[in-house]
């Protein structure tokens, strides 16, 4: 197996993604996420760029241990310089310079002759192997360029001492065979082009980016640039988690394997995405949230017999917590049978008929039928309430001054008595958060809140999908509304829920923070 090296580049090239940029504390912490990861060379910012990206590229060389940091410069002393400093306490280090190859950046942007353009490359490469030995050296715009020039350019770099050529596909313009003919045509016939190490770096404006540098691979690279999420100018870059997936469920076809701990990826995933507040797409391989969810009745079936009928992943092996069958309108007999049992109820063959038609009817009307709506419907083919607490009513104060405040009825559904409580916080899901919590006989931390907008106008609605953490455990819920604070405290009463149900099923598991203040009898 070939070892791919994972250059992550997700805090320089990711951030050039407009409105993604990081203030240095962010960029510290995602750093330490890419190296638990299992990045093997991280770029962390362009230091000339600004006195915050050089202070959070200097504090990554001073903290981030265990990965290769990439000082990044065009082809400028200045530039140089800068990355040279902020690079100094590195572990390990490498300079990565820049200068553009094809005619249409010479001409347009740079304005200078093929000749300008070489010398400068030579002379900058020379003068930053004084100071670092591993020298990275990018023609930008190279599948633009032309093999003559592009040649050209390579082997006066590593004439000056370039060790890794990074062959960028700048505005995403190759097709995978020709990208990896190129690297081909480069490695063959370049003067010194067999010393050095190969890298891809492609972006994803005809959607070809993984593609492409899988075609990389094939022809002999070591090196893959990517950034998480593809985040990245336009439409970004190659993706992480997307690359790394496909060589790992591929490996014996491509012959090759990388060092990613593939387990952190979803938590990487998502806490690049919140950092940016870059939204990731519900159907984004890997990582989106539909990326493991199955709702054809025939899928679910399959799934529910062999889960590799209708996945080639395992999601937990990426830490992908979501469940992978969602309830609606194609849902079959058996998934709803199998959600029933999940919830620790059994149903008699005319009980769970009955559910059937009952589901069918709201699914009918509705997306997706949540866990808690199935328990309510549960609930009504035995007769009895089934959730520990119904949110009867919620009520909130907010503003842009002072504190937000709640009110809430709750149903105390096996105590068969209606609580009314009250919350305050800095905002008004705080106050909601603390209001709900009262009812509450154990301690629920409310830990994640994703809000989506479902439509738009008039009838728009907001999904709340929130996790609260308890006894160790974490639970989901997830609510739609038109008013979106009104989605979150049902959402959250849905997580609580499960948690208190939980908590009812094994209380040996869990340690009691009200201890005894409410009974819960859960039939
Ligand atoms: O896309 C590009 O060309 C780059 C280089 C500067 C490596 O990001
Ligand atoms: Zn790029």
């Amino acid at each position: 197996m070939k070892r791919v090296h994972i250059f992550d580049t997700t805090l320089r090239d990711g951030e050039q993604a407009p409105g993604a940029s990081l203030h240095p504390e962010q960029k510290i912490i995602i750093a330490r996420h890419l190296a638990q990861l299992g990045v093997d060379i991280i770029e962390p910012g362009f230091p000339i760029s600004s006195p915050g990206d050089f202070m959070a590229v200097q504090r990554i060389a001073q903290e981030v241990t265990g990965v290769e940091i990439c000082g990044f410069a065009r082809a400028v002393k200045d530039d140089i310089d800068a990355a040279i400093r902020a690079t100094e306490a590195a572990e390990r280090r490498r300079l990565h310079l820049f200068l553009s190859s094809s005619n249409i950046h010479l001409d347009f942007q740079l304005r200078k002759s093929r000749e300008q353009v070489i010398q400068i490359a030579r002379s900058m490469v020379a003068y930053a192997k004084q100071f670092v030995d591993r020298i990275e050296y990018s023609p930008m715009d190279a599948t633009r360029t032309g093999d003559e020039f592009l040649f050209e350019m390579i082997e006066a770099v590593i004439e000056e001492g370039a060790t890794i050529i990074n062959i960028p596909d700048t505005v995403g313009y190759a097709l995978p065979e020709e990208y990896g003919a190129m690297f081909t045509r480069v490695m063959n016939n370049v003067r010194g082009g067999k010393g050095v190490e190969y890298s891809a770096h492609c972006h994803n404006d005809l959607g070809l980016a993984v593609a492409n540098s899988l075609a990389a691979i094939r022809a002999g690279v070591t090196q893959v640039e990517v950034t998480v999420n593809g985040v990245g100018e336009r439409a970004g870059n190659c993706s992480l988690e997307e690359l790394a997936m496909a060589i790992e469920t591929r490996k014996e076809a491509l012959g090759a394997e990388t060092g990613i701990q593939t387990w952190h990826i979803y938590e990487v995933s998502q806490k690049v995405s919140r950092a940016m507040s870059f939204p990731i797409a519900f159907n984004k391989p890997i990582v989106g949230r539909n990326a493991f969810q199955h709702e054809a009745g025939i899928h679910q079936d399959g799934l529910l017999k062999n889960r590799s009928t209708y996945e080639i992943m395992d999601p937990d092996r990426l830490g992908v917590p979501r469940s992978m069958i969602i309830l609606g309108k194609h849902s079959g007999r058996h998934a709803i049978k199998h959600r029933v049992s999940q919830f620790g109820v059994e149903l008699t063959d005319d009980q769970m008929e009955s559910l059937y038609v009952k589901f069918k009817e709201l699914a009918d009307r509705q997306k997706v039928v949540q866990d808690h709506q199935l328990m309510e419907l549960i609930g009504h083919t035995v007769n009895t309430v089934l959730e520990p607490y119904t949110l009867v009513q919620a009520q909130v104060l907010t503003g842009t001054t002072g504190v937000r405040m709640a009110s809430c009825t709750i149903m105390d559904n096996a105590g068969k008595k209606e609580l009314v409580l009250s919350g305050t916080g800095e905002g008004p899901v705080e106050a909601l958060v603390a209001g709900i919590s009262q009812a509450l006989p154990i301690t629920v931390e409310f830990t994640d809140l994703e809000l989506y907008s479902l439509s738009s106008g008039e009838e728009a609605n907001g999904e709340a999908v929130v996790t609260v953490s308890a006894n160790g455990c974490h639970y989901r819920g997830v609510a739609v509304h038109r008013d979106v604070l009104m989605a979150v405290a049902q959402a959250y009463m849905a997580a609580c829920n499960q948690a208190v149900r939980d908590y009812a099923r094994h209380p040996q598991a869990a340690s009691l923070a009200n201890d005894g203040e409410v009974e819960i009898t859960i039939p």
